[in-house]
């Protein structure tokens, strides 16, 4: 209260003040640019930005008024609004009631960046001493009025990124009989990116003497390029990429000696380019990509030693590679792809220590990769695939620790693959197919842990695959097809469980079975085994592999029945063709009988089925605990026959791991001594928390459950089994791994990885922590718990529904990325017990449909998602407010007034953005309809884009 009236009485005294100085001054004018603006305002929506454009007290007798300390308005030192800057404001309306007659003196008039819609009007010509018009990003549409003419002072009009229509009348330019009276004679910079402007550029265009920046790129344009821009000698800029404009480049360009940036890609243009423009001494940029150029590209490209980015790519360039290139040290992308250039790659090139991006491939370029490509060490990007390079591959290009993508296929490259390839750690792909390659594939590929493309085929490489290749988890297509590879297909393979378009391993002479393991590559699309020799039955496995959609399993040895798997009744009889002794129930196969197939059927009778099972899951649990490893007691089921017993020994990752040791519970016992208080770091429903420091330095968090839970029943529950084996397994980055679990007659306990900075509900509790949390952070805590969600949801067969998303359950590691906990082992306290089925979550977040029903879904984990969101958007719990939220938020203006305020808001638009889209997902979670709802899955993709 005390502070409004301090608000009021503040302002009612600059007003009399402001009255105060204008009768000093006894301005002219000024009263009508304070009425022009509010009776603009008047016609636009209520908006915060605009809140102290308010009229002088309204008794107040006195007709003068100022509006000089209004927000936005700047005025002259005689009382005149000079400047109007309400850029980056989210202002909403039309300029069309904006009484331009009234600033007379208005010499800026700055509005981009807002929601501004409606045409540009026709009195905006009034402005006559205007210098600076910027409307830039905003919704204006309509075309250009002819009034801009009349701007003769105007040094920068920028009306990009707006629906523009028309054209650009010639009219607006100034006269070349009389150039000196007319059109936009002053205009340094004239913008127009991204616009639906349309027609030709007018060669008017090149009476603009004083012209240095003119950025027409992206506006629909078509014609020539104006011969006259030639003329425009001060231009430093030339931005007219991304249009459909064709015809050469007009030999005068050549006198634009001042340019930095010249960008013509995305264009029809052809011809020759003017081999001059390599001359200007200050290029930085020479955009020519993607045209139907032809001839040479200018030699002295580089002669000013400033040229940064160069591209020339997709257009039919001959000759050599230009001579200057080679010491251009300033370079920094390079694409010069899909010509026919000729030269030598180990000769024509440098070292270039800022270059991040070259790209040769599809010309016809000769020589060596030379160990010099190593010294380059900014390269993310490197392919010269498609060209006739010969020799090996050097060590040193391993030292591009920095290198994503290296592509080397499709050239005559020998000698064998560098040991030391995983050093390439950045890698994502690797394509080195169609070369010359021999020796075997190095163990070391296993490293390349963020490989995603690995095409090696049509190589001469031999020995067996490595099993480490299961270590490359991010594997998204493997292609080894076309060499001399044999032994079996490593198992491991299996564990490639990112695998999605496509395993080829065709044409080359693996033996042994198929490994039942690739079963689990529940993404897979396309697999291709013909061609080798392996032998047995077809896994039973295969038909897990629910995203397959084509198979070729033609020219091996196998035999007995193919699995009743969905794939095998729309694929080809050619698909199998060719083998030992297949049999099924499909168009061009004997049908099976009774003694068919004698080795198949025992196999598969030896399957241990697993039933839950998940994407990026690892089935060999290795839990080095103490530095030494800990014994982990294989439990199996009681049906288990004899003759499994050597496929455990083999540690068949098909069986079932969880803890018993006794070495893990006395050390756990030591680590807490004895579960005693000091170590508690918090207590839950279902148990107290402690933290357990093992010998070797490695921390746990082990939660001992209230009830003591009975081992030997609990054996007998296959189910609970499969339960701990899944949780074990689930592996995922936002999910805290779960190492084991425990149980005796004294104490049950689950060891889970440690989270440092513990939950979520404690940081946005705490107010420095929350702080800490700013609002990029919390968009990745909400896409982590989104990227778990979805895991869960749709990664792990069957799904796993968490039940119980809260912020208490999302835990956070020392680098604040978010972890969800505690989610299915609530129901091995008492396994027979009805507790699971009438719990509904914990209050405030779930679903309102568990109020009436006992249908848990997985929509129910999607609402409390919801809450959550709007939790750590807030950095409190909404309460009440979250059946209000959906109409509180139909304006997106309201979601700045409900973000938590401890934090400042965001500044960038962009993030402003983003968080009002992040709130509006929440309120489609929050559905009352479970099926209105949207899917984890497709919530953690938008959130990703
Ligand atoms: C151009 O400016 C003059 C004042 O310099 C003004 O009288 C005239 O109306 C303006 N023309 C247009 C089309 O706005
Ligand atoms: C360029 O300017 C000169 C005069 O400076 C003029 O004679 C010529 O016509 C102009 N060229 C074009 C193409 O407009
Ligand atoms: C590009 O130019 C060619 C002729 O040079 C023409 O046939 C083609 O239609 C043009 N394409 C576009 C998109 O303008
Ligand atoms: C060169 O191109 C890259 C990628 O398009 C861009 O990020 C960079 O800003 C460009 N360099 C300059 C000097 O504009
Ligand atoms: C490489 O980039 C840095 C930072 O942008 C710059 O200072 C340096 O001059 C560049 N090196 C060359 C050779 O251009």
């Amino acid at each position: 209260m005390a502070n409004q009236l301090g608000k009021l009485v503040s302002i009612a005294f600059s007003a009399a003040w402001l009255i105060l100085v204008d009768l000093l001054k006894i301005t002219t004018g000024s009263t009508t640019e304070a009425e022009a603006l509010l009776s603009w305002k008047a016609t636009l929506p209520v908006q915060p930005i605009l809140q102290n454009w308010v009229a002088a007290a309204e008794n107040n007798s006195s007709p003068a008024q100022s509006p000089c300390g209004w927000h936005g308005i700047t005025c002259d030192s005689a009382g005149n609004v000079i400047e109007i800057n309400l850029a980056y404001n989210d202002l909403k309306g039309t300029i069309e009631n904006l009484g331009f007659s009234s600033f007379p003196k208005l010499l800026v008039l700055d509005l981009k960046y807002n929601k501004l819609t409606g045409s540009i009007p026709e009195n905006i010509g009034m402005l006559s001493k205007l210098r600076l018009l910027d409307l830039s990003t905003n919704s204006f549409d309509g075309t250009l009025p002819l009034s801009l003419a009349n701007l003769t002072q105007v040094y920068e009009l920028d009306v990009s990124g707006n629906n523009i229509v028309g054209g650009l009348d010639p009219r607006l330019f100034p006269d070349g009989a009389n150039p000196s009276k007319t059109g936009l004679i002053s205009i340094k910079n004239l913008l127009f990116t991204d616009t639906s402007l349309g027609g030709r550029i007018p060669s008017e265009i090149g009476n603009l003497k004083n012209l240095v920046k003119l950025a027409l790129d992206n506006s629909r344009l078509y014609g020539p390029i104006p011969p006259s821009l030639g003329n425009c000698t001060e231009l430093s800029i030339l931005m007219l990429s991304d249009n459909q404009l064709s015809g050469p480049i007009p030999p005068k360009i050549v006198s634009l000696r001042k340019l930095t940036v010249l960008s013509l890609f995305i264009n029809n243009l052809t011809g020759t380019v003017p081999q001059g423009i390599g001359n200007f001494s200050s290029l930085i940029i020479l955009n020519l990509a993607e045209n139907n150029f032809s001839g040479q590209l200018p030699p002295q490209v580089c002669k000013g030693g400033k040229l940064e980015n160069f591209t020339a790519a997709k257009n039919s360039f001959t000759g050599p590679i230009p001579v200057s290139l080679r010491n251009c040290q300033s370079l920094y992308r390079v694409r010069l792809e899909q010509n026919q250039l000729t030269g030598q790659l180990d000769q024509d090139f440098g070292v270039y220590p800022n270059l991040t991006y070259f790209d040769l491939s599809f010309n016809k370029v000769q020589g060596k990769l030379s160990p010099k490509w190593g010294a380059s060490k900014k390269l993310t990007f490197l392919n010269v695939g498609g060209n006739s390079i010969v020799g090996g591959i050097p060590d040193e290009i391993l030292q591009l620790r920095e290198l994503g993508e290296l592509d080397l296929s499709s050239n005559q490259l020998s000698g064998e693959l560098p040991e030391q390839i995983g050093n390439l750690s950045a890698l994502s792909v690797l394509r080195m197919n169609n070369n010359k390659l021999s020796g075997p594939i190095p163990a070391g590929i296993g490293m390349l842990s963020n490989l995603q493309y690995l095409d090696l085929s049509m190589n001469l490489l031999r020995g067996s695959i490595p099993y480490q290749i299961g270590d490359c988890f991010k594997l998204l297509s493997l292609n080894l097809s076309k060499n001399y590879l044999n032994g079996t297909i490593p198992y491991q393979t299996g564990n490639l469980f990112a695998l999605q378009a496509l395993l080829d391993l065709s044409y080359n002479s693996f033996s042994g079975e198929i490994p039942t393991q690739l079963g689990k590559l529940t993404n897979l699309i396309t697999l291709n085994l013909s061609h080798n020799n392996l032998s047995g039955s077809v896994p039973k496995s295969i038909k897990d592999m629910l995203s397959l959609s084509h198979i070729n399993l033609s020219y091996n040895r196998l035999e007995g029945p193919l699995p009743d798997a969905n794939i095998f009744n729309s694929s080809r009889p050619e698909d199998f063709s060719n083998n030992k002794g297949l049999c099924g129930n499909i168009q061009g196969l004997q049908h099976c009988t009774s003694t068919t197939g004698p080795g198949g059927r025992k196999k598969n009778h030896r399957t241990v089925i697993i039933v839950v099972s998940c994407l990026g899951s690892s089935l060999l649990v290795s839990m080095a605990l103490t530095g030494i490893l800990v014994h982990l007691n294989m439990k199996r089921s009681r049906n288990t026959s004899k003759e499994e017993e050597p496929t455990s020994k083999r540690e068949d990752p098909f069986s079932i791991w969880y803890f018993n040791g006794k070495i893990v519970y006395k050390d756990i016992l030591e680590a807490t001594m004895n579960f005693n208080d000091r170590y508690c770091i918090g207590e839950g429903a279902t148990g107290k928390v402690y933290r357990a420091e093992m010998q070797g330095g490695q921390v746990f968090a082990v939660k001992r459950l209230w009830s003591k839970v009975d081992s030997t029943e609990i054996e007998d529950t296959k189910s609970f089994k499969n339960e701990i084996a899944a949780l074990t397994e689930t592996r995922h980055r936002n999910i805290v791994k779960l190492h084991g679990f425990s149980s005796n007659r004294m104490h049950a306990f689950l060891v889970y990885e440690f989270m440092e900075r513990g939950s979520l509900a404690d940081m946005l509790r705490n107010d420095n922590a929350a702080m800490e949390l700013n609002w990029p952070k919390r968009v990745e805590v909400i896409k982590g718990v989104a990227h778990a969600l979805s895991y869960l949801h749709h990664d792990c067969v069957p799904p796993i529904i968490h039940r119980d998303i809260s912020s208490k359950n999302v835990l956070m590691c020392s680098s604040l990325e978010a972890h969800i906990s505690d989610f299915g082992t609530a129901r091995f306290l008492e396994p027979d017990a009805s507790i699971w089925t009438t719990f509904a979550g914990t209050y405030g977040y779930s679903a309102p449909e568990l109020a009436y029903t006992m249908a848990v879904t997985e929509k129910c984990d999607v609402y409390s998602f919801g809450v959550l969101v709007v939790e750590v958007l807030m950095g409190k719990h909404p309460g009440d407010l979250i059946s209000k939220i959906q109409t509180l938020l139909v304006e997106s203006s309201n979601v700045k007034d409900i973000l938590d305020p401890r934090l400042p808001p965001p500044k960038a638009k962009k993030s402003v953005d983003e968080l009002v889209l992040v709130m509006k997902l929440a309120v489609s979670c929050l559905q009352p309809n479970p099926l209105s709802r949207p899917t984890m899955r497709s919530i953690a993709q938008f959130l990703d884009d």
